[in-house]
């Protein structure tokens, strides 16, 4: 089965863009709900949670495991790729990050190689996306800045509120003066104000996130790997969890989603 793994909720604006061009597959989403937000805990709990959803998944007969939180993502996807998949020499399961794809794309697009990226505060300090930028683009200059208050506003759904959108301002002002061609989403939850992000960054700046753009990287990935492509099952099925209150999550997935969601309270 394809999985997802998030701290939360926010994980389903990159399951929804991968649900909706490969709907045939059979896809379970783990929201670790009960000790998010996880983009201030320390790199070692992040590296902890992480591990113990991922085995859980991997228990539940998933093969292949996206983790959707890019603080996840960058301060665990490494750690686990290294102990689940090279340690074993597993061929028959994988797990991938969001990271990468939204890297791959940021150089592909900027023409000028200044590129913002926001996310929060793990995801920033960890500086994974300029290590992964600078890579792909030795001379591309990255600014980064973390926006710690944007979740909670999102989570609770106060986003469109005007207080919301002040921080959002006040975040974004150093970056504006950097003239960045590209600036990167990187948090699951960022792309609910994504219109806010591109209206004050202006028409002059690409703002990217990732749910479409890991939704066409995966079916890429799926295509070069057939062999574990064939692992994954077919019927269709949707099975969502959460170690937090299942009418949360069903509230936010059904209105987020558009489509009944019945979730299972998990322990991990
Ligand atoms: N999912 C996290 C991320 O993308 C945001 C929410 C959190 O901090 O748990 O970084």
């Amino acid at each position: 089965m394809l999985a997802f793994f998030d701290s939360g909720f926010g994980g389903l604006t990159v399951y929804k863009e991968v649900e909706k061009l490969m709907p045939e597959y059979d896809y379970m989403y783990l929201g670790d709900g009960a000790r998010a937000p996880y983009g201030n805990h320390t790199p070692e709990i992040i590296k902890k949670y992480t591990e113990e959803a991922i085995e859980h998944l991997f228990d539940k007969g998933a093969r292949l495991i996206i983790i959707a939180c890019n603080t996840a993502s960058a301060l665990a996807l490494r750690h686990l790729q290294q102990k689940y998949i090279r340690d074993t020499k597993a061929t028959d399961r994988n797990i991938l990050g969001v990271i990468f794809p939204v890297v791959e794309k940021a150089v592909e697009v900027s023409k000028t190689g200044r590129i913002g990226v926001v996310g929060t505060k793990g995801t920033i300090e960890s500086q994974t996306y300029d290590r992964e930028l600078t890579k792909l683009h030795s001379d591309a200059k990255i600014f980064s800045k973390a926006c710690p208050l944007l979740v909670p506003f999102i989570e609770e759904g106060w986003h469109t509120k005007p207080e919301a959108r002040m921080i959002l301002k006040k975040y974004l002002l150093p970056l504006k003066s950097k003239n960045i061609d590209t600036l990167v989403l990187g948090c699951t939850h960022y792309p609910f104000m994504l219109r806010d992000f591109q209206r004050m960054m202006g028409k002059r700046t690409q703002v990217l996130h990732a749910g479409k753009i890991v939704a066409e990287s995966l079916k890429d990935y799926l295509k070069k790997h057939p062999e574990l492509e064939k692992l994954l099952s077919k019927k269709g099925k949707r099975k969502f969890l959460t170690t937090d209150s299942t009418e949360k999550f069903q509230d936010f997935a059904k209105k987020f989603l558009k489509m009944d969601v019945k979730a299972e309270k998990v322990e991990i």
